[in-house]
Order: C-alpha cells, then structure tokens, then sequence
C-alpha cells in the first residue's frame, strides 16, 4: 500500500522536476464549455524526442501550446522546464523555449530577408533594441541555414519562400535561441514527396544530434514521423489514447483508435505508412 501511495504523489509532484523538461498532471483545457483537452498526463524528459499524433481537432495544438507557455490550464498542472504554469513570468519562461510554428511564419514581414528572420528570433526574445545585430548572432543564424539545408537563400525575402523553404527558415529561427525545448507543430504540412522527405531527413539529423534540445514534434501522419524520435503521444478527442516507446505504441490497433477507423500500419525500415485496413 505504501508502495502505491508514493508513486500516486510522485505522479502528482515530481519529485525530479530538474530533469523533467515537461510535466503535466491530470490537465485540461476548456473554452466555450468544450474540452479541448482533459485528463492529460505527460511527462518528457531531456534527452527524450517526442512525436504528438492525432487527426485535426485532437488538440494538438493547444498541447503544443501548453508546453510552449503559450496557454495556461485550465485544471490540472503543467511545468515547463521546472516552472509551473500560473506561478513563473511565461515571458521570461518563452526565452527557452524555441516554437516553429506556420501562425509565426504568417506574422513575419514578408519583405524581411532570411538570414534577418532568423537572426531576429533573438533579437525579439533578447529585447536588446540594437540596431545591428552581433557577428556571433548572425553567424550562427548563417551555420542554422546551413543545417536546415537553406544557406544560400540566407538574401532571399521571406514572402519569396516556396513552403518548404519557409518551414526549414522557421525551424532555423526557433534554434536560433538555443532552446531547452524544441516544439514544432505540423513542420511537414503543405510539402510536396520532396520537400517532406528533405525535412524528415533534416530532422532525422535534429533528433540524433545529442547536442539538440528535448523536441516535441506534431503531425497527423506516420508518414512523417523521422527515425531518431523515440516517443510517441496519441491524441483523440482532447484525451490521450496511448504514449510511450514509438515502438511499443505505434500499433495499427492504437492508430484506429485515435484516428476511429481501422487503419493497418506497416514498418519500412525505420519509416512508418498507414491505410485503412480492408
Ligand atoms: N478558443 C477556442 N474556443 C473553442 N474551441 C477551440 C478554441 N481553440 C481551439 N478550439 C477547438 O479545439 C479543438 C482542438 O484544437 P487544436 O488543438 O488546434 O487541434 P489540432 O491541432 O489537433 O488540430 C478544435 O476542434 C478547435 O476547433
Ligand atoms: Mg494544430
């Protein structure tokens, strides 16, 4: 009995919170009498990269969003890098956190160039109000270009960006601060075969880099999960369907599940590819 009291009040409060990059206890989010998320319980620790699988509407987003201290909870409790949500300046707490998302791509001026998106991540979060930007800063803005694949287009204005292009400079841009906490919501939407692959790969790179931050990556296709990401997190409805190893979660009965048809998954090599089963 002991036994199980303990391990019932660690799951409530960690006890490591310092090695824990997220926690979420029993969380829910409510807006206009719907849940967007209830009963979540979530824990992701450094050197951990997870994937968020879920089809549109899960709540994906805003799960991203609580990580991201974008959002506070409605019930429940949630620790950002050791910070409790309702008791930390989140603007302070968003300084470590880097976020790639396609809404920040659409508040960026589009006639800025590159190699400025990228270098300004820092900027605006620093708020050092300089007119130029540091050597160092704008030459790691350079070497991110470079990982992401993207440096000679580092003089091209943002709003001249093919979508791939555009994500791959967003992604750089939420690096740029050399964040804890890596979120990335949906970073393949709108590819075509090529570009989906490109960043799989880059990706795939991120994930195997024991240098990169602990990443949280969503989509809602198996197709785009990159090897090197070792968790996964179903999402159905505003509630978790099922988390843990990728291999161990990542079953053609828990995808039906959450996607509520019945899907076959097969494995290709370190690769992922679904269907409805017949
Ligand atoms: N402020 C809000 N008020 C009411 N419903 C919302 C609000 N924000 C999001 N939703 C709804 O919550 C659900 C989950 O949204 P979201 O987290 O964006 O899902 P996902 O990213 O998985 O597609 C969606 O059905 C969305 O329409
Ligand atoms: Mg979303």
């Amino acid at each position: 009995m002991a036994a199980v009291t303990s391990r019932t009040q660690a799951d409530s409060v960690p006890d490591n919170l310092d090695d824990l990059v997220l926690h979420m206890a029993d969380v829910g989010v409510r807006r206009g009498g719907t849940d967007l998320l209830q009963g979540v319980n979530w824990r992701v620790e450094l050197d951990e990269r997870w994937v968020i699988l879920g089809s549109n509407g899960a709540g994906k987003t805003t799960l991203l969003r609580l990580a991201g201290a974008e959002l506070h909870p409605t019930t429940g409790t949630v620790h950002v890098l050791g910070e409790r949500l309702g008791r930390v300046n989140v603007f302070e707490l968003r300084t470590r956190v880097g976020f790639a998302t396609a809404a920040t791509g659409n508040r960026l001026p589009q006639d800025e160039k590159v190699l400025d998106v990228v270098v300004s991540a820092g900027y605006a979060v620093l708020g050092r109000g300089r007119e130029e930007y540091d050597r160092l800063d704008t030459g790691r803005a350079a070497d991110l270009l470079k990982a992401m694949g993207i440096a000679g287009l580092a003089d091209r204005t943002f709003g001249t960006l093919s979508e791939g292009e555009r994500k791959r400079t967003l992604i750089a841009r939420a690096l740029m601060t050399d964040p804890e906490l890596l979120l990335l919501d949906e970073p393949a939407a709108g590819l075509d075969l090529g570009g989906r692959e490109d960043l799989v790969a880059r990706l795939t790179d991120l994930a195997l880099d024991p240098d990169a931050p602990a990443t949280v990556l969503v989509t809602h296709h198996v197709e785009e999960i990159p090897p090197g990401f070792t968790h996964l997190l179903l999402l159905s409805h505003g509630g978790v369907v099922a988390q843990g190893l990728i291999d161990e979660v990542l079953t053609g009965e828990n995808l039906s599940a959450a996607f509520g048809q019945s899907l076959e998954l097969e494995r290709s090599g370190d690769r992922f590819f679904a269907r409805r089963s017949h």
